[in-house]
């Protein structure tokens, strides 16, 4: 089994990326062998300053590192880095329907935040099949707001398959019910885009405090609280915390008697000890960047190879040869 997934260097990583994509993708690691890479082509569609794609794109890798992505078993590398997706990417946006794009609920979302939509930015899925099936992937684990691309690279595959005959493996992606939506400290999905984000890494005074002003509701400490499943610190703290202290304090809360800034110092406390050790070994990576350097150009390689032999598969079928 083939597994690929890619993020992309836009901001610091946070709880959503983490749950979403990141831990999933690092536990099917055991399970197959696993293509993971820094999407730094697709950042381009929303970040436009030159300096900060390089530090996201370190930051991106040191994060992924630390928080147990093996590059002994992974194969890690930075998009850009296998410029055959490019091509690929050129050859199926001649078989993609303008309307699969237009239904994207994604880029529709951005254009009602009011992002002046660029043609990347509309074309963004089809580069994202590009790099899914330019390495014949099988296994596709993201979050929820990314299935939706997933399913029109299926789309585009099968439309390829039917016009040139076989050539593309139909992935699937891979979407784990309990963290699909991760949600922000406003309740909201969290998001770069939301400014609702609790990072992976941080200053710790500047991440208490955002914890400590999620949003609550005004009700008293005393009042038993029978919708406590539905309180976001409640949300947080199950990711963070051992299945038994998530389900005292839900318990503590539903029966009335546990104050909301109580709630947030524990889901704090668990929240810094669960990244504990990630940010040790994220501190041992920063202080040694060769080896992280190493690790990208490593990847690269390996993943070039696969992807000129598909990238050469589909120019034949196509009459590129
Ligand atoms: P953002 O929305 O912060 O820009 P990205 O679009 O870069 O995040 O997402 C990278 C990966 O993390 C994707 O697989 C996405 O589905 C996942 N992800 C992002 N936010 C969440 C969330 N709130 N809950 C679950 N998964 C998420
Ligand atoms: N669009 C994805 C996101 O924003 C990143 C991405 C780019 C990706 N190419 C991919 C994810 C291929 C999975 C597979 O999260």
């Amino acid at each position: 089994m083939r597994i690929l997934s890619g993020i992309q260097p836009s901001g610091a990583l946070h709880l959503g990326n983490y749950f979403g994509m990141m831990r999933p993708a690092i536990e099917l690691q055991e399970q197959g062998e696993a293509y993971y890479f820094i999407a730094n082509y697709h950042s381009m569609t929303s970040l436009f300053d030159a300096a900060e794609r390089r530090k996201n794109t370190l930051d991106v890798a040191l994060d992924f590192l630390a928080c147990g992505l093996d590059p002994k078993k992974s194969i890690f590398f930075r998009q850009s880095d296998v410029p055959e997706v490019t091509e690929l990417s050129w050859i199926l946006t001649t078989l993609t329907p303008m309307s699969l794009l237009e239904k994207c609920h994604s880029y529709k979302d951005k254009i009602a935040k009011g992002v002046s939509p660029n043609h990347g930015l509309f074309a963004y899925p089809v580069l994202m099949a590009a790099d899914i099936l330019i390495y014949d992937s099988n296994v596709v684990p993201v979050g929820r707001d990314q299935k939706q691309h997933v399913e029109v690279t299926r789309d585009i595959a099968v439309k390829f398959n039917e016009q040139y005959g076989q050539t593309f493996v139909i992935p699937e992606p891979r979407i784990r019910d309990e963290v699909a939506v991760v949600p922000g400290t406003d309740g909201q999905k969290m998001s770069k885009s939301y400014g609702n984000t609790i990072e992976i890494f941080g200053d710790e005074k500047a991440l208490r405090k955002k914890i400590m002003s999620l949003t609550m509701d005004s009700r008293s400490p005393q009042e038993p609280k029978p919708d406590a499943e539905k309180n976001l610190a409640i949300q947080l703290l199950k990711l963070v915390a051992s299945a038994d202290v998530a389900k005292d304090f839900e318990a503590r809360l539903r029966a009335g008697g546990l104050g909301y800034g109580d709630l947030k110092k524990a889901l704090f406390e668990n929240y810094w000890n669960y990244f504990a050790e990630a940010r040790t070994k994220r501190a041992e990576l920063a202080a040694n960047l060769d080896y992280v350097h190493n690790v990208l150009a490593e990847g690269a390689g390996k993943a070039r190879t696969l992807a000129q032999s598909v990238l050469k598969r589909a120019k034949l079928a196509s009459g590129l040869d």
